[in-house]
């Protein structure tokens, strides 16, 4: 092992995992402020991926089923150059915050997670963001693939329903017009397909805790993981 990566494992992380929509990103980022520590955001990786398909016109309709798909879409992944600024995303030199953000991108995203070879085009990146004096990262597999040695390893979940009404909620006061069963219906569909695949599939890690935001505020969330935080000499 490379002085490097041993320096790097030296490095605290928290993971955060848990289905769309349970408070997760709210959650990371609110540590990663309080703590001072950097943050990592893979749904986003995940999501540029899916909207660079859509941009270059590579298909990935098929990718589960024929390998050269599956390549296609994990070599622009690999090429691609990715830089978050605050809550902007750079991807070659291009915004794509508000472009990553719909539901399509969401479900996109979804469907290239699936594959193991853009999975594996994506470790090296996500490890990279490790660095002092500690990480945040979010996702689905933080704590079971990623960063298997997190110090705290937190899973998020809520009831579909009440994850739709908070995304319902969310998009209304953007102005946006949109139908509750039809988030429902998109959220329990990429639930499905998070939870069900073979690679990394959404799960808790053993030695995770299981908090059920259903009916949990995002400040009892936070201040339940800081204590879990404090017990561990974390800050
Ligand atoms: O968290 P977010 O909704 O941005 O993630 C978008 C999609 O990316 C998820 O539905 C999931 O399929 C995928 N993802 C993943 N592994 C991660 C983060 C996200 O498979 N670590």
């Amino acid at each position: 092992m490379s002085r490097d990566s041993q320096a790097a494992l030296a490095v605290p992380v928290i993971a955060v995992d848990g289905p769309s929509g349970s408070g997760k990103g709210t959650l990371a980022r609110a540590l990663a402020d309080q703590l001072g520590w950097h943050l990592l955001d893979s749904g986003a990786l995940y999501r540029i991926v899916g909207a660079m398909c859509v941009r270059r016109g590579v298909d990935f309709s098929q990718a589960g089923q024929q390998p050269k798909q599956e390549r296609a879409v994990a070599a622009l992944a690999a090429g691609l150059d990715i830089r978050f600024t605050g809550a902007a995303v750079w991807v070659d030199e291009r915004d794509l915050t508000d472009e990553i953000r719909t539901e399509d991108a969401g479900a996109n995203a979804s469907k290239v997670a699936h594959l193991p070879a853009v999975r594996d085009a994506v470790l090296d990146l996500q490890r990279s963001f490790r660095r002092p004096p500690g990480l945040v990262a979010d996702g689905r597999d933080m704590g079971t693939v990623v960063f298997t040695d997190a110090a705290l390893k937190i899973f998020l979940d809520a009831s579909a329903e009440e994850r739709a009404q908070r995304r319902y909620k969310q998009l209304k006061n953007k102005g946006l017009s949109v139908s509750l069963r039809g988030l429902l219906a998109q959220i329990q569909d990429r639930d499905a397909r998070d939870r069900g695949r073979a690679v990394a599939p959404l799960k808790p890690a053993d030695d995770a805790i299981v908090v059920d935001s259903t009916s949990m505020s995002i400040e009892a969330v936070l201040e339940l993981v800081l204590t879990e935080a404090r017990h561990r000499g974390l800050c």
